[in-house]
């Protein structure tokens, strides 16, 4: 019985998981002046990123060693070398609350085998028919709200909405808890109260594990009924793997992609001349993306861990240590993104690294690239004249950890 299985909110309901983004994840306007100045030293440095960016740095046990990489090399090597390099680091933060199963904590083989089964779903071609599908009427509905206004907070009113709603609807969970839902999504990588986070990962974790069973015994064509009944080797998938997924695929599809589309609106105001082009010639989106992408990409840091004793960038690491790998940091290294800090749209195609690299690249890359097109084109045909709301403050990219801009005030028609 679907209505047998309740999700259930914070005991405390006062609490607003939104508003602890600054304190996880910094509220720095310019982090890249720094990162370029670390550069400039070394391309490892000893220390935490976090505590280097004036943050409270709470995931690591303090008898670990840490160490920042800011080096393209050392990233692209520390991001794809499995022997030496391990995703463990992840357990102390990730796999506290979306679950020890999350693939994002695991190594091969452990790791290759389920991400297989998950990354079929998210495969360019699977996803690209869920634009028109799935991604326009949700778009729709929430512009078709404000448009009659002809002002809006695009980020309130549409960005952190929308991807939520797409994963949401795929998974086909109640419409009426969607907003508690997002609120657990979003508390669950609430490290600095971690309280929160881990009851936010258990609350969603007794509702998934409920809802496997039930959709195995009563299959629909979503999701979670998909996932529930795959077999592998003639078993289902383990229900630890499969409900750390489910909880992971709540935050990572809802809130990464919400980051990267407020950035992407964000830079394109900023830079007319480039949206206007874009407006002529539509064949110039997937370069706005990519532009938007590298230019200020929405996750700046990966974790790793050292497996054994290793000399990176001539520094030695001990086993053990982890690792702040700065995808950011190669973002802008103008040894391959020459004057990296402007953005171009119309620059040299070169692959970016915000969406990582090896074997942990981000699952859901095609199916934010889908959106965030589909985005992009109700916004310039639904929003005609669109430009800042001169009356309220221009939107700000902040953050060290992960990037966004809180508040994006736009008026569009007359
Ligand atoms: C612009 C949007 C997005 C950005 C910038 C982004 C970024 C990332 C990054 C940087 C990683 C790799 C972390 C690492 O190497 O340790 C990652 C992994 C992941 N992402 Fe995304 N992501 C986005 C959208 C999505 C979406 C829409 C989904 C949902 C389908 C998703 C699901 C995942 C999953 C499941 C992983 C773990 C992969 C693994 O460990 O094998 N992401 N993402």
């Amino acid at each position: 019985m679907a209505n047998a299985i309740k999700i259930e909110d914070f005991g405390d309901i006062t609490y607003n998981p939104f508003e602890s983004d600054e304190l996880n994840f910094g509220n720095t306007l310019d982090p890249y002046p720094l990162i370029a100045q670390w550069r400039s030293e070394a391309s490892v440095l000893e220390g935490d990123y976090r505590t280097k960016m004036g943050l409270v740095s709470a995931f690591y046990p303090p008898e670990r060693k840490v160490f920042t990489v800011v080096g393209t090399s050392e990233i692209l090597e520390t991001l794809t070398d499995m022997d030496r390099f391990s995703n463990e680091g992840y357990k102390f933060n990730i796999g506290r609350t979306f679950g020890e199963g999350s693939i994002s904590t695991m190594d091969n083989p452990e790791h290759g085998r389920w991400r297989k089964i998950f990354q079929k779903i998210f495969l360019p071609q699977n996803v690209k028919p869920w634009g028109e599908a799935i991604v326009d009427p949700i778009i729709k509905d929430l512009m078709d709200k404000f448009i009659p206004r002809g002002q809006a907070d695009l980020i309130e009113e549409f960005t952190i909405l929308y991807p939520f709603a797409i994963i949401y609807k795929q998974l086909n969970l109640p419409t009426e808890d969607i907003r508690t839902f997002q609120r657990l999504a979003i508390g669950q990588t609430d490290y600095m109260n971690a309280d929160k986070a881990i009851e936010a990962g258990r609350k969603q974790g007794e509702y998934f594990a409920q809802l496997v069973e039930e959709r195995r015994r009563n299959p629909g064509d979503d999701l979670v009924s998909l996932l529930a009944n795959t077999e592998v080797d003639g078993d289902y998938l383990p229900d630890l793997v499969l409900v750390s997924f489910l909880r992971q695929l709540m935050n990572a599809a809802g809130d990464t992609t919400y980051r990267g589309t407020s950035i992407l609106l964000t830079s394109l105001l900023n830079n007319p001349d480039q949206f206007d082009a874009i407006r002529t010639d539509h064949s110039l989106i997937p370069a706005a993306i990519e532009e938007a992408l590298r230019w200020d990409g929405p996750v700046m840091v990966q974790m790793r861990m050292a497996k054994k004793d290793v000399v990176l960038g001539g520094v030695e690491i001990p086993a053990g240590s982890l690792l702040d790998v700065v995808a950011g940091a190669a973002n802008r290294d103008p040894m391959i993104f020459p004057d990296p800090d402007k953005f171009d749209i119309f620059r040299e195609r070169k692959p970016h690294f915000s969406f990582s690299r090896g074997p942990h690249i981000c699952v859901g890359q095609h199916l934010a690239r889908v959106e965030m097109t589909r985005a992009l084109l109700a916004v310039m045909e639904k929003l005609p004249n669109l430009r800042f709301d001169a009356d309220r403050p221009r939107p700000e990219i902040r953050g060290a950890m992960m990037r966004v801009p809180r508040h994006l005030y736009v008026r569009f028609g007359d």
